[in-house]
Order: C-alpha cells, then sequence, then structure tokens
C-alpha cells in the first residue's frame, strides 16, 4: 500500500485534504502527522478516525530526531505539508515560533525525504502549500502570477517564502521532485475563529464587536477550502515536477464589503432584523505592515490541469455560516480556554 503523509492534517485546510484522500483513496495509507497546536483539532475529522487507511501520529515537524525515524519507519512516497503556524496577527507579535515551524520544520521534512529518497526520485513527490502573501502587496490592479517576484511584509510570509525557497533549492540541488502551490484566502466550516471570516461569525452570534482594522478597504481573494482541496488533489496526482502553480478563487472583496454582506446573511439566519448585526462594526487600529490587497491570476492550473473553483462566494458563505451555526459545540470548544487570552491580548 502507498503510504502518503499528510502534516498539519487537523488544521482547517489540511483536515478537508486528509478527509478526501482517506475517501477517494482507499488503497494509500494516509499518515496525518499534526503536532495539535491551537490550531489542530481532531474534532474536524472525527467522520474518518476510524477508517482502516487513516493513521493519525501527533508529533512536531521541528523535532528532527522524530521526523528523521518517522520517514525511516514508513518510507513514504509521497508527502503534502501544510502543518504551519498560519496567522499573520500571532506572527507579529511572535514571528520566532514562525521561523521554528514554517522553516526549520519545512527543513527537516526536506532533509527525511531527501535522505530516505536518495537514488530512487521517481515516482516520489514533496508537495509544499504555500500562500499568495508570499508576493507581497498589490496596488489597486494586477494579479499575482506564478513568476511574480517574491516580496514578504509579514514574518508570515516571510516564513513562507523563506520555506519556498528551500523548497525549490532543495528541487534545484538534490533532484528532489516537489511541486508547490501558492493559492489566495480560504474560508469554509472547521476555521479557527482567528481570522476574518470564523471570527466575525461567532462574534456575530455572540453580539460582540466585529474589529475592522484602518479603514476596511483592504482587498483579499477568497476561496472555499473544498475547491483548494480538490486543487491539492490535482496538483499532486497531476502537477508537474518543479512546478509552481497559483490557486485563487477569483473573488476579490475589500474587507468591509465582505464583512456587510456577512452581516446581511447572519441577520436573515438568526432571524435578527436587518442591520442589526453590522451596528457591531468598529473600526479598530490598523494591523502593522498590513497588505492592501491579493489578488491571485489562476489561469495556469486552470489551463494546464483543468482546475477552476466550482462553488461561488454566496454558495460557499452560506455553507460556511450553516455549518458554524450547527455545530455551536464545536465552536465553543475551540473558543475557551487560551482563546480567551489571545483575543483578550489582540483586541483590548
Ligand atoms: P491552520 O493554522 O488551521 O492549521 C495548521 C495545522 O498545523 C494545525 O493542525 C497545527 O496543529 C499544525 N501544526 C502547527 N505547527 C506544527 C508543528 N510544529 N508540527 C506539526 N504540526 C503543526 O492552518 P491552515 O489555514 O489550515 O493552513 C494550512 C497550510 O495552508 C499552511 O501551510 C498555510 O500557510 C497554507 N495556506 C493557508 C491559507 C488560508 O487561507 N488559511 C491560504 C493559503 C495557504
Ligand atoms: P485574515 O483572515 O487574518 O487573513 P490574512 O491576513 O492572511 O489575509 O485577515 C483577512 C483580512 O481581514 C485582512 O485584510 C485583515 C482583516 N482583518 C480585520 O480587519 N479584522 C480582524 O479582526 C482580522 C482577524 C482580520
Amino acid at each position: 500500500m502507498k503510504k502518503i503523509l499528510i502534516t498539519g492534517g487537523a488544521g482547517f485546510i489540511g483536515s478537508h485534504v486528509v478527509r478526501r484522500f482517506v475517501n477517494n483513496y482507499p488503497n494509500c495509507q494516509i499518515f496525518n502527522l499534526d503536532a495539535l497546536t491551537y490550531a489542530g483539532n481532531l474534532e474536524n475529522i472525527t467522520d474518518i478516525q476510524d477508517a482502516p487507511n487513516y493513521t493519525f501520529i501527533k508529533g512536531d515537524i521541528v523535532d528532527v530526531d522524530f521526523i528523521n525515524d518517522l520517514f525511516q519507519k514508513h518510507q513514504f512516497e509521497g508527502v503534502l505539508h501544510l502543518a504551519a503556524e498560519s496567522h499573520v496577527d500571532r506572527s507579529i507579535t511572535d514571528p520566532l515560533s514562525f521561523v521554528r515551524t514554517n522553516v526549520i520544520g519545512t527543513m527537516n521534512l526536506l532533509n527525511a525525504a531527501k535522505t530516505i529518497w536518495a537514488g530512487a526520485m521517481e515516482g516520489k513527490r514533496f508537495y509544499h502549500v504555500s500562500t499568495d502573501e508570499v508576493y507581497g502587496s498589490l496596488g489597486a490592479t494586477g494579479l499575482f502570477t506564478e513568476t511574480t517576484p517574491y516580496d514578504p511584509n509579514s514574518p508570515y510570509s516571510a516564513s513562507k517564502a523563506s520555506s519556498d525557497h528551500f523548497v525549490r533549492a532543495y528541487g534545484e540541488t538534490y533532484g528532489l521532485p516537489y511541486v508547490i502551490t501558492n493559492c489566495s484566502n480560504n474560508y469554509g466550516p472547521n476555521h479557527f475563529p482567528e481570522k476574518l471570516i470564523p471570527l466575525f461569525i461567532n462574534n456575530i452570534i455572540t453580539k460582540k464587536s466585529l474589529p475592522v482594522y484602518g479603514d476596511g478597504n483592504y482587498t483579499r481573494d477568497w476561496l472555499f477550502v473544498e475547491d483548494h482541496a480538490v486543487a491539492i488533489d490535482l496538483v499532486f496526482h497531476e502537477g508537474k515536477n518543479h512546478e509552481t502553480y497559483n490557486i485563487g478563487g477569483f473573488n476579490e472583496w475589500k474587507n468591509i464589503d465582505l464583512v456587510k454582506l456577512l452581516c446581511q446573511q447572519m441577520d436573515e439566519k438568526l432571524g435578527r432584523i436587518e442591520g442589526e448585526s453590522a451596528k457591531l462594526i468598529t473600526y479598530v487600529k490598523d494591523r502593522p505592515g498590513h497588505d492592501l490587497r491579493y489578488a491571485i491570476d489562476a489561469s495556469k492550473i486552470n489551463k494546464e490541469l483543468g482546475w477552476k473553483p466550482s462553488v461561488t462566494f454566496e454558495e460557499g458563505l452560506e455553507r460556511t455560516i450553516d455549518w458554524y451555526l450547527s455545530n455551536e459545540a464545536w465552536l465553543k470548544n475551540v473558543t475557551s480556554g487560551e482563546y480567551a487570552k489571545y483575543y483578550y491580548s489582540q483586541y483590548q
């Protein structure tokens, strides 16, 4: 049985990828390696936890001996690397933890893969999941393509850019068979409520203020998480070695417009009078180094692999809201304990 390692599979995007691989590839043994940080949650994947082709391993990618032993033991043929510190605001208060996980952790995986695949790279694949934030910030026009120069502005994007460079360097220097994808902002079920959409859904439910950074005119391109998982599956199986593919939603929104739409949809869902949730909008101090605009040109993956988003924003947002409203226990569990401390230090 082919053994595939997915890192970060208890997180937001990773849980959707693990589910897809476990369900779609019964002839592969899927190993989910996750340290279960504040962002990792096994409740995200209870539906597949007993599948015969699924194994969960709790462990830290920064622990070099553990990673080397794991690769020696299982001789993985494919690696999909999603484990990361992923929140820009946390990277501003604690940049070093981003270097540890995103740079050193990626290095440990690269070294372990290079060692076990030495002399037999054929058929192997190291898939590094990255972000559009490595390209920096756009002005009012233009799109990021695969050849846009890297220009990261936050400690998060700098750490992801660094790891992307190491993956490429291992391809050039040691012939490691890799693919990289750089994706735009994801949204959907199981998203930890520190990022814009799930944070604001939670705050609307609990009638807390909605902290919009700066003037709210920052722009992001939003993609439904299951469409990202489909793209990852496709690139893992059909992408070309040593290539990068941009993935995006063709779906740009100014933060303030998105928040107003969310308020409107939540008012309907919660049976509140129109305009009630929008009253919670509060403009707060801007994020330092805040990137003005991200927008992805995803034509390469479309032309070469036939991928395009299948879920419209209206549908995706409705599915997301419905998921949060019917998974109150999940939301309560992840917002208890440490979350309150984080929230207080970030927003008070
Ligand atoms: P997430 O924060 O929800 O999940 C990260 C997962 O990694 C968690 O389960 C966590 O426990 C695990 N993890 C963290 N440190 C670890 C360590 N040292 N060892 C092992 N596991 C560890 O992140 P996400 O939003 O699901 O993002 C997944 C990947 O996709 C990341 O590489 C991120 O950079 C990238 N990405 C995210 C987005 C987005 O909008 N969320 C967009 C583009 C790319
Ligand atoms: P976020 O979800 O943190 O993703 P990223 O910074 O990786 O794009 O933020 C999305 C946008 O929303 C970004 O422009 C920052 C803004 N934002 C707020 O205005 N208020 C908030 O409380 C958060 C978390 C984000």
